[in-house]
């Protein structure tokens, strides 16, 4: 199998699409490590791949917290022996048009979805170095054509963007690469909270007429993970049903 004796830590792993990514990657012989907040969802889930027969642990930690991710991904280290596959997914929103937005809702969500990039990256990226890797970071289309209501969002995930291009470029030459995906609107906890007429409107918006699963983002994910990618780096792939072309 294409992900056999690889290590792949997962952000926000503990569910919706991260969790789908750490299955997919266990289901290609990758050993798994879910790194989530939520210390009894992350797990239940590497449970769960226990259960089904795959090599999986867990972490819980923040990862917009600098020094607990480096100490978290040591131990990870320590115990595996190696990182070759990290996927930067966690992610949260905290909507509100500019006018409303409070000082926290923007610090919080521009922590927790690009400092944590830099965060985890940067715990994971000399030893890859010596070794070789992949990473894939979690953006969002609103992170390339922006979304009213979400300006900490949007600025979050085009930060992601620039941050994969540029770190693609430092670490080509060392046989590391680093793309970003940008799903749409994908059937999850964070979009369950939107209200039914967003949801409609969202649909009507959708070229493909459905909203993404999870495993349509896994799918690229894995692919981006994968040797078949190999002359792949520092891109941005919409999974969107075709929402921006
Ligand atoms: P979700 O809310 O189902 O899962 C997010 C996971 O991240 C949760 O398990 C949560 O506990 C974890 N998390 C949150 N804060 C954390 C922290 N500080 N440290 C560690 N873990 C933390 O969300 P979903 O939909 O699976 O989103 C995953 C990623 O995909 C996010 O980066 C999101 O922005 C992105 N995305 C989602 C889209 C969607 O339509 N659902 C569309 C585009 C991008």
């Amino acid at each position: 199998m294409e992900f056999t004796n690889k290590v792949a830590v997962v952000t926000g792993g503990a569910q919706g699409i991260g969790f789908a990514i750490a299955r997919k990657l266990a289901e290609n012989g990758a050993a798994t490590v879910i790194v989530d907040i939520n210390e009894e969802k992350a797990r239940d889930a590497a449970s769960k791949l226990r259960e089904a027969g795959f090599k999986s642990d867990y972490k819980s930690l923040d990862v917009s917290d600098f020094k607990e991710v480096l100490a978290k991904f040591k131990e990870i280290l320590d115990k595996f022996g190696h990182i070759d596959i990290l996927i930067n997914n966690a992610g949260i929103t905290k909507d509100a048009l500019l006018m409303r937005m409070g000082e926290d809702d923007w610090d919080k969500v521009l922590d927790i979805n690009l400092k944590s990039v830099f965060n985890c990256s940067k715990a994971v990226v000399r030893p890859m170095m010596r070794n070789g890797g992949v990473i894939v970071n979690v953006a969002s289309i609103i992170g390339q054509i922006g979304n009213a209501g979400q300006a900490n969002y949007a600025a979050s995930k085009g930060g992601i963007i620039s941050f994969t291009k540029t770190l693609a470029k430092e670490v080509a030459s060392k046989n590391v690469r680093i793309n970003a995906v940008a799903p749409g609107f994908i059937k999850t906890a964070m979009t369950d909270k939107l209200t039914e007429d967003v949801k409609n409107k969202m649909l009507e918006a959708i070229p493909l007429k459905r909203l993404g699963n999870p495993e349509d983002v896994a799918d690229l994910v894995c692919f981006l993970c994968s040797s078949t990618s190999a002359y792949i780096t520092g891109q941005v792939i919409r999974v969107d049903g075709g929402m921006v072309m």
